[in-house]
């Protein structure tokens, strides 16, 4: 979560603009940032029919299971007005599904989100502006694989910064 949010944060300067002149809203920020980054390869849930359920128009037998797209849901039109923004003074972010839904929401929902709210935070409270010195240098990656990816762009992002400085 956190690599990923390094990433986007740097990939929309204008909204990170905006975070460091209102740190104050880190929580919405976190929230936007999870309904965002949710990855369509890793974020599914499957749950199975205890009896037999209608749903948009389908019968669901007792004993199958239905998997749900968390990031599909996290991009409807239909709940997120243009959601493939990233805006993180979006209201009702809220009702983003990145941990899940009902018994089975993530256990670990807390730490998810103090994780980035905390990090971030505390960089804010640093003499220099939040993720100074980070800078993207390439948005292409030919891996498939979400953590290759995460890393191929993080690793861009601490080079550039490392660059910066020599
Ligand atoms: C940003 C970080 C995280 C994300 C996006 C995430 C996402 C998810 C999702 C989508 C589920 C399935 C929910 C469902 O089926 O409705 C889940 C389940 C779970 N997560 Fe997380 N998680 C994160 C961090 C953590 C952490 C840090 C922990 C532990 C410290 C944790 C522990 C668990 C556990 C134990 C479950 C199973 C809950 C159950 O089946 O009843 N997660 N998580």
């Amino acid at each position: 979560m956190l690599s990923l949010a390094v990433i986007v944060l740097l990939a929309h300067p204008e909204q990170l603009q905006a975070l460091r002149a209102a740190p104050a809203s880190i929580n919405n920020a976190v929230e936007e940032l999870l309904r965002y980054i949710t990855e369509p390869q890793t974020s599914a849930t499957t749950r199975m029919a205890l009896e037999d359920v209608e749903l948009s128009g389908m019968t669901i037998k007792a004993g199958e299971s239905v998997t749900v797209s968390l990031a599909a849901a996290n991009r409807d039109p239909a709940v997120f007005e243009h959601p493939d923004t990233l805006d993180l003074s979006r209201s009702k972010v809220r009702r983003q599904l990145a941990f899940g839904q009902g018994i089975h929401m993530c256990l670990g929902q807390h730490v998810g989100r103090l994780e980035p709210q905390h990090d971030i935070v505390c960089e804010q409270r640093t003499s220099s502006p939040l993720l100074e010195g980070l800078r993207l240098i390439s948005t292409e990656c030919s891996s498939a694989s979400c953590a290759a990816r995460r890393l191929a762009f993080l690793a861009s992002a601490i080079n550039s910064s490392v660059g910066s400085k020599v």
